[in-house]
């Protein structure tokens, strides 16, 4: 496993299409989940300085804090509430371009303006989010929807 990341300039896409097998190499072989989780919003973060790259994990019914990158974070979600938990009871990707403008947003970060949240689901349903703030409007786009995907997708969690 390669020790440092590769940290790229250029387009998004250029970035994430390099991140990729980076993101793939890391995983490799590595079963633990909290491990890869925590490889993965560390990889992230460091690519493209996000403000807040993270994992809730559902745990009964709430979301958890997961592994994350950024500053210090809720701990816990309800079902439906904020961006979060809007992905895991509807298992739908929200894209919320101002934050201030999503209904029971919850503000963890002054700083955030806009967010990106990636249900991770198997066959028993939800088990998780992706969870990305940006200190700028509108951020995410559809290439980060279709690159997070494939990078969520290398994750394992039965
Ligand atoms: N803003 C999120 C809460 C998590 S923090 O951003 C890390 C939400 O509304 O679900």
């Amino acid at each position: 496993m390669a020790e440092d990341l590769i940290i790229v300039k250029g387009s998004k896409k250029d970035q994430y299409e390099m991140l990729f097998p980076q993101i793939k190499a890391l995983l490799d072989g590595e079963t633990d989940l909290i491990a890869n989780l925590a490889n993965i919003a560390a990889a992230l973060k460091e690519q493209f300085n996000f403000l807040w790259v993270g994992f809730y994990i559902v745990r009964g019914n709430e979301l958890v804090l997961g592994p994350f990158q950024g500053p210090i974070a809720c701990t816990r979600i309800k079902p439906g509430k904020g961006v979060c938990g809007a992905a895991w009871e509807q298992n739908t990707i929200q894209v919320v371009p101002d934050v201030e403008q999503f209904p029971g947003h919850i503000a963890c970060s002054s700083l955030s303006k806009s967010e990106i949240v990636l249900p991770l689901s198997n066959l028993s349903g939800v088990w998780g989010v992706l969870d990305i703030d940006s200190s700028e409007y509108a951020s995410f786009d559809d290439e980060d929807v279709c690159q997070l995907k494939r990078i969520t997708s290398l994750i394992t969690f039965e």
